[in-house]
């Protein structure tokens, strides 16, 4: 049992839903909210207990969602608001948990509220968005860059000044300084709170106050062209701002006229960068997203001094969090290889801190390559041929071997993983060495014991490819070993005279076997040890 009382935010696992790709349940090629609805038992039996659905909202998909037009209602491809009721009760009926995606940095172009602003210099809801005159040539009034390739400046016509926006053109950032804003987004952010949903995903969340100067950015010395255009400069005044933290006080303060919600930042920031947004005295975001293992290279030592750095970066009560993928970024089978999957699992689901999984890398997805034809995502249509797109990470979830993988019965939207009959659901379902068992094992592990989900970390001296680490609570130990190469290597804790019994192995020979005092792994062998016996 565990004594101290923990959130549920805290001990449990999250779980991504990029609702276009889960399930279709109209047949449109298209996943839905009652797709989702019907695969509920199957996270439930997963063993995850948040399930994080990126943006359903209306929206002209120019960013597939995240150029959102009305912030309290449900696109029609994806369903209606009685679909999201239900999902919402049958969540909670099986007491698991919803977190909605919020995406307050920009709208849609489609939204009212701009459709109004660039209506007029004089509009009420000019200064709703971020308005400048021309900059001394007639040119952008900055060299500010918009993420998704090109000038972050687009010049309006009829009024004769620039809007900016950090991504397209079509998702025109709010001017979040204006206490307007704030309230109107707030009031969205109480919509859904009142409905019962358990947290937010806050999108972006370092972009949302800019520099009220705007100023430059410096250009960034260490920009190589194989690089977005974007990093030609560092982002030094559109991003980070102080006065963010101010903003993100205020959106916790609405999560905490309710019970115990969560809020969860989007922020790709260096270390000592990323847990400011805890907050002063932890006022911030509860978990500022933690992407080390999405960008860091797959190197034992590299890792190993992230999760310390990371570990002794976090003020007091500030809860870790880790990512091992995303709608954003290269499936991990594909960023770490095949042959360290099961470790990268192991790594995500014993760390301390909060886990959150991406749809379908239970079962081994991998990217699937997307030809010039397919290409649906804008950053790639923007900035072609660097591998910039998202498209091959977003493919529909590969449920069984009939036709589209029973995603849909008709065309998904984007084409379905070459290898579906061999990797999906069913067929791993009855395979005991499949990835989903070895998920499901090593979830219900996790589950069952205190010391994996909220045990102290203590770190283990591991040499070359071995990384290992020891969590414990109430006395009870784990060693966790991972061979992060390809030849066979040994961790020896530390411990004195010490006796363990392996919980759970990437390899099934390594199942059960008692071990003393030292342990070798084979190539991309990782344990998870309960240690028995130590002096
Ligand atoms: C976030 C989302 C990404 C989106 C961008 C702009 O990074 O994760 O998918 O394109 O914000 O909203």
């Amino acid at each position: 049992m565990i004594e101290q009382e923990y959130l549920w935010w805290q001990k449990e696992i999250l779980y991504q839903i990029y609702p276009r790709s889960f399930k279709d349940s109209n047949d449109d090629g298209i996943g839905d909210l009652p797709g989702i609805l019907q695969k509920l038992d199957y996270l439930q039996e997963l063993g995850i207990k948040g399930v994080w659905i990126s943006p359903f909202y209306p929206s002209p998909m120019a960013d597939f969602g995240y150029d959102v037009s009305d912030y309290i209602g449900v696109h029609p491809m994806f369903g209606t608001i009685e679909d999201f009721d239900n999902l919402l009760k049958e969540i909670h009926n099986r007491d698991m948990k919803l977190i909605l995606d919020f995406v307050p940095n920009h709208t849609s172009n489609e939204h009212p509220w701009f459709q109004e602003s660039i209506k007029s210099r004089d509009d009420p809801k000019r200064e709703w968005y971020i308005w400048k005159d021309p900059g001394p040539d007639g040119g952008p009034p900055n060299n500010w860059g918009a993420a998704f390739g090109g000038s972050g400046w687009e010049y309006d016509d009829s009024t004769g000044q620039y809007y900016y926006h950090a991504f397209l053109k079509e998702q025109p950032d709010l001017n979040w300084r204006n206490p307007e804003v704030q309230e109107a987004m707030f009031n969205a952010m109480r919509f859904w709170l009142d409905k019962g949903v358990d947290g937010f995903r806050v999108d972006v969340m370092w972009h949302m106050i800019k520099d009220d100067q705007f100023r430059d950015n410096p250009i960034n010395p260490d920009y190589t062209e194989d690089k977005s255009p974007y990093d030609k400069y560092i982002q030094a005044y559109n991003t980070d701002q102080p006065e963010v933290h101010e903003i993100v006080k205020k959106m916790r303060n609405v999560m905490d006229e309710y019970d115990e919600r969560v809020m969860i930042g989007e922020i790709y920031l260096p270390i000592d960068k990323l847990v400011t947004y805890y907050g002063e005295d932890n006022e911030g975001t509860h978990l500022p997203f933690n992407f080390l293992l999405v960008v860091l290279p797959w190197d034992a030592r590299k890792i190993e001094a992230a999760v310390n750095e990371y570990e002794g970066s976090l003020p007091p009560d500030g809860w870790p969090n880790w990512v091992l993928g995303n709608h954003d970024n290269s499936r991990m089978a594909t960023r770490v290889g095949k042959e360290q999957a099961r470790i990268a699992a192991m790594l995500l689901l014993t760390l301390r801190g909060t886990p959150t999984m991406y749809y379908g890398d239970e079962i081994g997805m991998e990217d699937v390559e997307i030809s010039a034809d397919e290409v649906m995502d804008p950053q790639e249509k923007n900035i072609p041929g660097k591998g910039l797109g998202r498209d091959p990470e977003r493919t529909p979830m590969q449920w069984d071997d009939s036709p589209n993988a029973g995603f849909s019965s008709a065309k998904p939207w984007l084409p379905i993983m070459e290898n579906y009959q061999k990797i999906n659901v069913a067929n791993e379902l009855e395979n005991d060495n499949s990835t989903l068992n070895f998920y499901k094992k090593l979830i219900k592990l996790r589950n069952n014991e205190p010391a994996l989900q909220v045990g102290n970390f203590i770190p283990v001296p591991s040499e070359e490819n071995m990384f290992s680490f020891i969590r414990e609570y109430a006395g009870k130990k784990f060693l966790i070993a991972l061979n992060f190469g390809s030849s066979e290597e040994k961790c020896e804790p530390g411990l004195k005279d010490w006796k363990g019994k392996v919980k759970l192995a990437t390899h099934p020979q390594k199942q059960g076997e008692e071990i003393k005092n030292l342990v070798y792994l084979g190539p991309h062998q990782g344990v998870i040890l309960e240690i028995i016996d130590n002096q």
